[in-house]
């Protein structure tokens, strides 16, 4: 795709933004819509033209060969269209259905609880990204795929290289042969797995979401063996990196703004609004990419076919004219929907999952630490521009109740 950025746009690609991105965001939004003159990217960052965006049939969500993504890519959910993707999804989000997700609640406050008890043996101290954030949402989706345990640190190392191939590529050029052989590496080593274990299912169901996708059906349709597969990477890797930073951005939040997190400490039926509000304020999936397949116009921007679109969530979600002083972190503000799961038919199918897992864990950070403070020298990003957030956060403590 780019062969270069114009100043405005590759500064969001810049490591010296990540920690604060948002006076960039602004000024994106605020300029957007509009065609970046260097690489011919539509830059989208209004509320109601991002949703616009993503209501639209007009555009897709196959970013083969556009540049945009130079990691080959797997046909999944994330990037089929209109009718495989409507089918896939259908058979998908029956292992989905909230009242099966919700079934998982006990087994993810044990996670926590045992994550908090590890904390709770060392010093007063600790790195809540590898101790923590990370651990939490890798345990909860191989236990609900029913990935044995002794199994999970390789399935955490897989789901962090493949990782990269959510980030749109800024920057050109910016994967090297080794990442991409990684990613490779770790879809092959996914594959194999995958493969066997869906072998067992099959032959011994279980109350796991794996057999759930296997016996998924929708008039005598099923999934085949490689979408099983597929399904099953795709569930790691987009539920993987995104729950961990809404923990991360949420606790971020919190010990930035004591008043918050002692509301939240007085009031442990806020942990659903604290999670909106870290989603709306502090989004872990900052933006996506789409391509144009057919012509339409944005304001008076207009879109041929093959173009793509950068689709500014994160600047989205602080559009002042539908949220109020959008740049306060207020977990009791109540406003109307934000955009971090973007919206549209691809609208994110890990959506309830991810609020249980971020409501128990902020509503556990909140009550467990006491006198948390915030090591801000430790605080350092990952490199992901897309997917942001911190690649270590030390957080140090009086005790854990
Ligand atoms: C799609 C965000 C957690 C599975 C998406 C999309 C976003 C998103 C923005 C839309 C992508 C696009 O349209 O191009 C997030 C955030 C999460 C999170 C911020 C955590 C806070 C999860 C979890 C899972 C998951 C826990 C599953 C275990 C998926 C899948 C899709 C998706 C399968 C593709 C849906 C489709 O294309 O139909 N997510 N996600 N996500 N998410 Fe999530």
């Amino acid at each position: 795709m780019t062969t270069s950025l114009s100043p405005d746009l590759a500064r969001l690609a810049d490591p010296a933004v990540r920690p604060d991105p948002y006076g960039v965001l602004r000024t994106l939004r605020e300029a957007s819509p509009y065609t970046d003159p260097a690489s011919g990217i539509v830059v989208v960052g209004r509320r109601s033209d991002c949703e616009a965006v993503l209501r639209n049939p007009k555009v897709s969500s196959d970013r083969q060969g556009s540049g945009i993504t130079t990691v080959p890519q797997m046909p999944n959910l994330m990037n089929l269209d209109a009718p495989d993707h409507t089918r896939l999804r259908r058979l998908a989000g029956k292992a989905f259905k909230p009242r099966l997700v919700q079934q998982w609640r006990p087994r993810i406050e044990e996670i926590v609880r045992e994550l908090l008890t590890d904390i709770a043996a060392g010093e007063n101290t600790a790195d809540l990204v590898s101790a923590f954030a990370y651990p939490l949402p890798v345990r909860v989706i191989c236990d609900m795929l029913g990935v044995p345990r002794e199994d999970h640190p390789v399935f955490e190392k897989w789901a962090r290289s493949i990782a990269y191939t959510v980030d749109p590529q800024l920057v050109p050029g910016r994967l090297s042969t080794e990442v991409v052989q990684e990613v490779e590496e770790a879809r092959a080593g996914f594959v194999g797995y995958f493969g066997r274990l869906i072998a067992e299912r099959r032959h011994t169901p279980r109350a796991d979401v794996l057999s759930e996708l296997i016996s998924a059906e929708e008039q005598g349709d099923q999934l085949t063996e490689s979408e099983l597969i597929i399904t099953c990477i795709l569930l790691l890797v987009a539920g993987h990196e995104t729950t961990a930073n809404l923990i991360l951005n949420g606790i971020l939040g919190l010990l930035r703004h004591p008043g918050q997190l002692r509301l939240l400490r007085e009031r442990p039926e806020l942990a659903e609004a604290a999670v909106e509000e870290v989603l709306r304020y502090d989004a872990p999936a900052q933006m996506i990419t789409r391509i144009a397949r057919e012509p339409f116009t944005i304001g008076d921007t207009p879109v041929t076919p093959g173009t793509p679109l950068l689709v500014l969530l994160a600047a989205a979600n602080r559009d002042p004219d539908v949220h109020r002083d959008p740049d306060t972190f207020d977990i009791s503000r109540g406003d109307p929907g934000h955009l971090g799961f973007a919206a549209g038919p691809h609208f994110c199918l890990g959506s309830v999952l991810a609020r249980l897992e971020g409501s128990i864990a902020l509503n556990a950070f909140a009550q467990a630490f006491v006198e948390p403070r915030l090591d801000a020298e430790s605080l350092r990003y990952r490199p992901h521009v897309a997917v942001r957030g911190p690649d270590r956060m030390r957080v140090s403590f009086k005790e854990i109740r």
